[in-house]
């Protein structure tokens, strides 16, 4: 749309805003400092160090498993859970496409970081529709695919925006069809499932510590297990598989992925606020729950009986009857409100003029121009739920330094939208 929106009725008396609100960005306490000055001194700069080994202790006894890798990236840590899932399945010996020929279920709205690792390994995902109670893998739907591809051996489960997929049932329908669960767990360090850490009853766990999670080291994530062998497997992944020797010597594949002990500086100091950036998050949701009150829209759900979020990312989903018409291409969207009725990406464009940064919903794999061709198994009922929730939902400014009166601007425009 080119028209200037904020020359529309509904806002044109709305004073621009001087400062930029960001969706989430990181913010640091002072301890940080302290961590990489200690590394920097002592010329720890590289990626052995006293911040890296306390930084997989912390974070393997948060989570409550055994042993933590530090890598650098979640992505990373998703990769080599992966490769070492489809390892122990497929039993390949060089590690290199271990995959190959395989299909894995994955979730199907989630971040490409998810599933890109399945095919670096040479498989072939299979994407899971979610359901409407957390936005997470359906298991209704995994069951469905079991059925129709039974050999399936390996489940990558993304716990969205912070909110915990429903555990007892995924796992238990991985579990009768004896296959590997790996949990992507990016986005939920922090969050509970019935009283226990998300990232702890998959087989194998990925967690990130980039720019934008709950706490950072600017990038960096760790592979998580209960495993010893597999950790050191992990280990051994990420220096370049070196074999133990006097010389540089290679049985198998390896990477460059070994976190810094700068980075990890960084999240040591991180660590000792992780409670006080879910709190904060928490506020944040509860604010506009407790605003949006009365209007067509709805928070992104999670069960309160048995999950406690760590709400990383506060999104909305808008009614049926709420939404005017809104046509997406793969780059392109129109709509056209009218009658107290909008659309998700009408409030991105408001928002974005008055200097508030909102996310489209992660829109669904089996959408991506890449993945068009990868099968995808829908809700039972049929309908494509995580499509609808990519049309009609928002990711808002979840920003642990934005001020209540910030986050009133960000309502305030929501407010009008439906003017
Ligand atoms: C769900 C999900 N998985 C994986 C990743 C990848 O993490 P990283 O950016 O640390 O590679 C991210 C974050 O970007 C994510 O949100």
């Amino acid at each position: 749309m080119d028209k200037d929106i904020t020359k529309d009725k509904r806002f044109s008396d709305l004073k621009q805003f001087t400062e930029r609100i960001p969706l989430a960005i990181p913010h640091m306490h002072g301890d940080e400092i302290r961590y990489v000055q200690d590394a920097y001194e002592t010329d720890w700069v590289t990626t052995v160090g006293e911040n890296i080994n306390e930084v997989e202790h912390m974070t393997a006894e948060y989570v409550g498993l055994h042993y933590g890798v530090a890598l650098s990236s979640g992505t990373a840590a998703l990769h080599l859970a992966i490769r070492l899932a489809a390892d122990n399945i497929y039993h390949s010996d060089l590690g290199d496409g271990s995959l190959r020929g395989h299909k894995v279920f994955c979730s199907d709205m989630t971040f490409a970081a998810t599933v890109n690792p399945i095919v670096y390994e040479g498989g072939e995902p299979v994407f899971i529709d979610s359901e409407y109670e957390t936005w997470n893998m359906d298991p209704a739907a995994l069951e469905k695919a079991f059925s129709v591809y039974p050999d399936v051996k390996l489940v990558v489960l993304v716990h969205l925006y912070g909110i915990p997929a429903k555990l007892d049932e995924i796992r238990s329908i991985c579990n009768a069809h004896g296959a590997l669960l790996v949990e992507d767990a990016a986005e939920s360090l922090g969050a509970l499932y019935k009283g226990r850490q998300t990232g702890s009853f998959g087989d194998y766990t990925a967690v990130s510590f980039n720019g934008n999670k709950i706490i950072t080291g600017s990038t960096g994530g760790m592979f998580l297990t209960n495993n010893c062998e597999a950790a050191d497997r992990v280990r051994k992944w990420s220096t370049q598989a070196r074999d133990t020797a006097a010389w540089y010597q290679h049985t198998e594949i390896g990477y460059n992925y070994r976190m810094s002990n700068i980075v990890a500086g960084i999240i040591r100091g991180q660590w000792e606020h992780i409670e006080e950036h879910i709190s904060r998050k928490k506020e944040i949701y509860t604010r506009y729950k407790k605003a949006f009150q009365g209007l067509p829209v709805r928070m992104n759900p999670y069960d309160a009986e048995n999950c406690e979020p760590n709400f990383w990312l506060s999104c909305i989903q808008i009614d049926p009857d709420g939404m005017c018409p809104q046509e997406r291409t793969d780059t392109d969207s129109r709509w056209e409100s009218s009658g107290g009725k909008s659309c998700p990406d009408e409030m991105m464009t408001v928002l974005k003029a008055f200097h508030v940064e909102s996310r489209p919903i992660w829109k669904p794999m089996h959408l991506q121009p890449i993945y068009h061709s990868n099968k995808f198994i829908s809700s039972e009922t049929g309908n494509e739920n995580d499509t609808d929730i990519f049309q009609r939902g928002l990711c808002l400014p979840s920003d642990i330094g934005m001020s209540d009166a910030e986050q009133d601007k960000v309502i305030d425009v929501i407010k009008r939208c439906f003017g």
